[in-house]
């Protein structure tokens, strides 16, 4: 018995390779470091779902199918949904696509994504969503359908840093539920949905939006040790540390403070949580001397998310416009390589009694 199945190889995948003991991550054969400094999400949807669909267009072609779908599923925003729970938002839009195996659906679940998150962002604070624009990049859209202005390049670039860093991971939670809806032939829609509702737990996709509840609460680096021990000691988990793979430093929290930093006026909230990681790593180390508890992305997730004004209420729902492209490449996979998923439990229960 393996409960949280940490010792189980469950899938064979081309897609992603999370080397825990050394701290690397490979996606489809390049490290993530390079991906994030030079991939768009266009260009990381064509990587990942190479295999996945034998009409996949040219990396041009999906970004113009990307465009047509926002504008389309603009069209169709869930008006039953209450924009203050983005997650829920994004799970009432997505849950409206077709639930098929094809390549149009892929398209228009990754590009509803972007839409429905930045639709409920813009609801949530009382104003009116804005029309997507189909000739900008997917990064540019989903930013000035939140603003209503055209963000600078450097600025959509740091957006595609953030969705391509964390477009796939191996089988992180998520992807697993993702791939085991998948293997019951249910549909690409149903296998996003179920990764959907795994994502949002404060223990996967959850967290970085409580990074910046606990950056609120330390307040100033000068109450920053006495914090971090009273939630010790209450037996907290610390947002943006462990990680179940990982012994070493999550390689996409660098990835995302590279990126941070080049956005302008970041310097001071990058120094401050640097000052919050040191410490928490100390502690760490200190409560678990057995344990290698690292820094994990969601850290520095919260950071460039905040640069960018995305409230975070909407952080959860913005890592799932990244990581739906993974979902659907292992959905795909799940498919065409793998059985049903359906392991053993051990019966633990009352037995009848005898007659
Ligand atoms: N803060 C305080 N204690 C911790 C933390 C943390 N962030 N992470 C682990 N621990 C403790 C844990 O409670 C356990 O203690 P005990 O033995 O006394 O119960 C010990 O360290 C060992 O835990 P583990 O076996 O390494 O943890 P796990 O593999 O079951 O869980 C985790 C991994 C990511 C859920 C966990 O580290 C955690 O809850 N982190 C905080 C939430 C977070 O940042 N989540 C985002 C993860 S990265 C995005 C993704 O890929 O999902």
């Amino acid at each position: 018995m393996d409960s949280g199945l940490e010792n189980i190889v469950a899938a064979e995948t081309s897609l992603s390779d999370v080397k825990g003991d050394i701290g690397e991550l490979i996606i489809k054969g390049w490290y993530v470091e390079k991906l994030a400094a030079s991939m768009a999400f266009e260009d990381v949807a064509h990587l990942l779902w190479q295999s996945a669909f034998d009409d996949l267009p040219t990396v041009q072609t999906l970004g113009e199918k990307l465009g047509k779908a926002r504008a389309d599923i603009f069209t169709h925003l869930p008006n039953s949904a209450n924009p203050a729970d983005i997650v829920q938002y994004l799970r009432l839009g997505w849950a409206q696509e077709r639930d098929d195996e094809q390549l149009e659906t892929a398209i228009r679940l990754a590009a509803g994504g972007l839409v429905y998150t930045a639709a409920a962002v813009r609801l949530a604070a009382g104003q009116t969503p804005i029309p997507p624009d189909p000739a900008l990049s997917s990064s540019a859209d989903f930013l000035r359908m939140i603003t209503g202005i055209a963000p600078a390049a450097n600025t959509a670039r740091a957006l595609d840093s953030y969705l391509v860093t964390i477009c796939d991971h191996g089988l992180n939670a998520s992807t697993f539920a993702a791939r085991v809806v998948s293997s019951t032939r249910a549909g690409l829609t149903s296998a996003v949905l179920g990764g959907l509702s795994a994502l949002k737990g404060p223990l996967h996709g959850g967290a970085p939006g409580p990074v910046l509840d606990m950056f609120d609460e330390i307040g100033e680096t000068a109450q920053a040790e006495a914090w971090i021990d009273a939630a010790l000691a209450r037996g907290d988990r610390l947002m943006g540390f462990g990680h179940r793979v990982y012994r070493a430093r999550d390689p996409r929290a660098d990835a995302l403070k590279t990126a941070a930093g080049q956005l302008p006026g970041t310097a001071g909230r990058i120094a401050f949580a640097e000052h919050i990681e040191r410490e928490v790593l100390g502690k760490l180390r200190r409560k678990y001397p057995d344990r290698a508890l690292e820094t994990n992305v969601e850290f520095y997730t919260a950071i460039l998310l905040e640069a960018l004004e995305i409230p975070r209420q909407a952080f959860t729902a913005v890592f799932a416009c990244g990581r739906v492209l993974g979902w659907i490449a292992h959905a795909r996979e799940q498919i065409s390589e793998g059985r049903i998923v359906r392991p053993k439990s051990i019966y633990r229960g009352p037995v009848p009694e005898m007659a």
